[in-house]
């Protein structure tokens, strides 16, 4: 047996939002799929994390799950290479959970950057709970329970990284060498705007899914606005400020054609939508293979039910035995 040698031990979470846009293929997805390559990925359903937020309006979850997970596999996240698991499906992490609350300062979770946002964003929504500020503890379990050497997260989430390592020092200091300190794995994420010019976002109603049917994204696309001071093709325009070139064209698009956009776009020599039906093809290609296997997937539900049931058998044997060491550690057995 000569399995090929893994680098290290990569644990991710997102949490189950229902299907994907394109921002999270780019935002996420890529840097998942180049890490699968040559290490040993953990990559989970955080449903619980969902809770923090959404715990009134639960009837979607299962759903969401689903989706999620068939956007994952038909971009090519791969559980022959990677453990795809869901976080509620593994009680360890809640025991961990609550050993790591016993130990973390609330004034470290109350200075929690996200946590001060999010309580000014959502002002809608009742999010005074104990779970909510508890929020990068629950993270931290999900982390550390499976000696993560690094954890992939975009720049929103690496106050939550910092946080784990401070919990993971303060453990140590306590109990003794229990866990290795988490790196932050910093994924430069392209910015990826939304067809009205904001980042794309599921709440603003504005993504380009990564299961669209290729004439909806044609659409979205023709329809997204541009560098919204040029009223008409005589017009010249600024495609430093235009969502399509941000976006689109710099992703998508070769040198070739992006020179042809700024020279075109600047002295007003091509229209909005001549701009965009270059890009859009080269988008279509990128998505089909994904909707491709999409369709295939869909086929069959309980498939991914069943994969995911088996990854959560294989991912609680490793929580397992990390268990064992943190209550010898703690004096609990
Ligand atoms: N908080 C992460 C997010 O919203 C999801 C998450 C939960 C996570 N547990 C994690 C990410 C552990 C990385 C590691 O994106
Ligand atoms: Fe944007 Fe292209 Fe229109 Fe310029 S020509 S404003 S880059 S869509």
């Amino acid at each position: 047996m000569s399995a090929a040698k893994k680098n290290r031990r990569i644990v991710s979470g997102m949490r189950p939002t229902g299907r994907l846009h394109m921002g999270h293929y780019h935002g996420v997805l890529e840097n998942w799929l180049r890490l699968q390559e040559d290490n040993d990925c953990y990559f989970f359903v955080a449903d619980w994390h969902a809770l923090t937020t959404n715990y009134a309006d639960t009837k979607g979850i299962q759903d969401n799950i689903t989706e999620m997970v068939i956007d994952w596999l038909s971009v090519g996240i791969d559980p022959a290479r990677s453990v795809i698991f869901r976080q509620s499906g593994i009680k360890e992490h809640a025991e961990l959970f609550v050993l790591l609350s016993m130990i973390t300062p609330v004034s470290w979770l109350e200075r929690n950057p996200t946590y001060k946002e999010q309580m000014v964003e959502l002002k809608d929504k009742e999010i005074h709970t104990h779970g909510f500020l508890g929020y990068p503890v629950l993270q931290t379990a999900d982390i550390i329970i499976y000696e993560a050497g690094a954890v992939p997260v975009g720049i929103d989430q690496a106050p939550h990284i910092e946080l784990a390592r401070e919990i993971v020092r303060r453990f140590n200091f306590l109990y003794g060498d229990t866990f290795p300190e988490p790196e932050t794995l910093m994924t430069a994420s392209p910015k990826m705007l939304g067809t009205d010019g904001r980042k794309m976002s599921k709440s603003y109603d504005n993504s380009v899914y990564l299961s669209d049917l290729p004439e909806v994204v044609d659409k979205k696309i023709r329809t997204m606005v541009t560098d919204t001071a040029r009223q008409r093709k005589t017009d010249a325009g600024n495609p430093d400020i235009c969502p399509v070139f941000i976006t689109m064209h710099t992703l998508y698009s070769d040198e070739e054609t992006k020179n042809w956009v700024r020279e075109g776009c600047t002295k007003a020599l091509i229209g909005c939508i001549e701009c965009k039906k270059r890009v859009i093809p080269k988008v279509l290609e990128r998505l089909e293979p994904f909707g491709k296997r999409r369709r295939e997937l869909e086929k069959d539900k309980g498939a991914i039910t069943e994969m995911l049931a088996e990854n959560t058998d294989k991912a609680r044997l490793v929580a397992q035995k990390t268990m064992k060491r943190v209550r010898r550690a703690m004096g609990l057995a």
